[in-house]
């Protein structure tokens, strides 16, 4: 029997790429660069199956002129937000994600964040590095503490439920917004808010660890970001495109927000030059899940799904 044919257009942990090639027939992509919708529609002609992530963008437009030859996108993210889900459907092409093994990685970087934004971390780096801390005083990077604090979580699915764990573990008070509530046992003492807006009201830090949606789009608006309360913090790991970016920029240039930790803006890569002279603006590159376990984990994930997929079987995370 021939072995299918499969592209992974960006650089994979090296043992995924190893029990790849195992089993496959391997068109990678040493350079690493992001596939273009051009190479995606060429290569769509090669292969039976792809791993992309989500720098890989499944347009409407590019779906329609994928060659049929193309069976299975098999993602190596969570977040399918790049891929027209009724597009590839339509198309007749499977479609997988990585859930759950990423849930805690991108928790603890979510965490970093609320950390780091709230205790000046970068800008207490950046003095002690450039030699222009010249005295201590008691008013020096006076942060604020998450002890005894409400942290706020948008979005209750694995990712939300990790940081609420983590959280716990530094005595914050637990809140949350989302579709359905929890059932009492996986809430273990979090306060459900059925309305958004209730829980920004309560919400010292907030945490966005929803997808994104049409929907969530544009999410956390000047409205919304106005109803937090004076001095709160707001952590985005999740996607660029929740935040009205404008509308943050004025919350932290009127101090109206203390502080933001940032992994992801709307312009990827590259993110927002406009945030670059806020101190109080912490920013990562879109890092959350990356920690040698969990890339390894997301690897092995997209490969079980097709594994299962090319032998007859319904692959465990068919959207
Ligand atoms: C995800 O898995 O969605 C992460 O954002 C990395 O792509």
């Amino acid at each position: 029997m021939t072995r299918p044919v499969i592209w992974i257009p960006r650089r994979l942990s090296d043992a995924t790429l190893e029990r790849a090639r195992r089993d496959y027939d391997v068109i990678d992509n040493p350079a690493d660069t992001p596939g273009t919708a051009d190479e995606i529609v060429a290569m769509s002609a090669r292969v039976d199956g792809m791993i992309p992530c989500h720098s890989e963008h499944f347009s409407a437009e590019v779906v329609e002129r994928l060659d049929p030859r193309l069976r299975i996108v098999a993602n190596h993210s969570v977040g399918v937000d790049h891929c027209d889900l009724p597009a590839l459907k339509a198309r007749g092409i499977a479609v997988t994600n990585t859930p759950g093994v990423l849930s805690d990685a991108t928790a603890e970087l979510a965490f970093m964040l609320l950390l780091a934004a709230a205790r000046h971390a970068v800008e207490g780096d950046t003095l002690v590095r450039s030699g222009a801390w010249q005295d201590w005083s008691p008013a020096l990077l006076v942060g604020r503490q998450l002890t005894g604090a409400r942290l706020g979580i948008v979005g209750m699915g694995g990712i939300g439920q990790a940081l609420a764990r983590k959280a716990r573990g530094f005595d914050m008070e637990i809140h949350y917004h989302n579709r359905r509530r929890l059932p009492s046992e996986q809430e273990s003492g979090a306060v459900f808010h059925e309305r958004l807006e209730d829980l920004l009201a309560v919400s010292d830090f907030l945490s966005l660890n929803c997808p994104a949606s049409p929907q969530t789009t544009g999410l956390m608006n000047a409205e919304r970001i106005a109803a937090m309360p004076k001095g709160s913090i707001l952590v985005n790991a999740a996607r660029g495109a929740l935040v009205d970016e404008p509308a943050l920029l004025a919350a932290i240039e009127s101090g109206h927000l203390a502080a933001a930790g940032l992994d992801c803006f709307v312009d990827e890569p590259g993110g927002n030059p406009a945030f670059a002279a806020h101190k109080n603006i912490v920013m990562m590159p879109h890092v959350g899940s990356a920690t040698v376990e969990t890339r390894n984990a997301m690897g092995f994930l997209a490969l079980d799904n097709l594994d299962a997929f090319f032998r007859g079987e319904t692959p465990p995370n068919l959207l």
